[in-house]
């Protein structure tokens, strides 16, 4: 039997009701049974200070550590002013330096998002596939996951009861383990 695949995911919100981290509970739930699906808060993440990159803070550490022992990678992302929030944005930085030690370097990534908003985070999203030319990861690019009116297909209780959201997770999931086998076998 193949080995399962790994994947760590992250919210780029710091807020307890946050439809992002709502999107990966669902994925936490939709995750096909020959991979793992690791969930990290960015809680705890400081802003980003380059005197600190050689020895950073533990909670950065622990999160190099956690992305760079994962097969792949999944984010959900808000959109802040028509691009990613600074949160995410600053744990991507602290995650990807000292130069040379970028944690992210050859990783496949999966990547959806939640707004009250209209357009699902479009903008962020082609924001966030920008930086992974930089970073050198490996965007899956269908489905795109982009949720708009979040209110309406999340509850009260931050569960993801749309069926059409969850079956896009769903696909999603699937396309990355796929995606991601894709480059292990290049690796063999
Ligand atoms: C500072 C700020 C800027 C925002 N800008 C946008 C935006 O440009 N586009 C959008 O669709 N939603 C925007 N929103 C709404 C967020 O997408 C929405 O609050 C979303 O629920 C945040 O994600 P979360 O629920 O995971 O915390 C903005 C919210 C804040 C707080």
């Amino acid at each position: 039997m193949e080995k399962k695949i790994s994947i760590l995911g992250f919210a780029g919100s710091l807020r307890k009701g946050s439809y992002n981290k709502a999107l990966l509970r669902a994925a936490v739930e939709l995750v096909p049974k020959e991979a793992d699906l690791e969930t990290f808060d960015l809680e705890g993440i400081p802003p980003f200070n380059q005197d600190l990159e050689n020895n950073p803070p533990e909670r950065v550490k622990e999160f190099k550590k956690k992305i760079k022992a994962a097969d792949a990678i999944l984010i959900a992302t808000p959109e802040a002013n028509y691009t990613i929030p600074g949160v995410l944005k600053n744990a991507i930085d602290w995650a990807s330096r000292p130069y040379g030690d970028n944690a992210f370097d050859g990783k496949p990534v999966g990547m959806m998002g939640a707004t009250i908003g209209n357009l699902g985070t479009a903008r962020a999203q082609y924001h966030l596939r920008q930086a992974f030319v930089f970073l050198n990861m490996h965007p899956l690019n269908q489905p795109e996951v982009m949720v708009s009116a979040a209110q309406e297909k999340i509850d009260q209780n931050g569960r993801v009861t749309d069926p059409k959201t969850r079956e896009k997770i769903k696909e999603l999931l699937e396309s990355l383990v796929t995606w991601t086998r894709k480059f292990k076998s290049v690796e063999r």
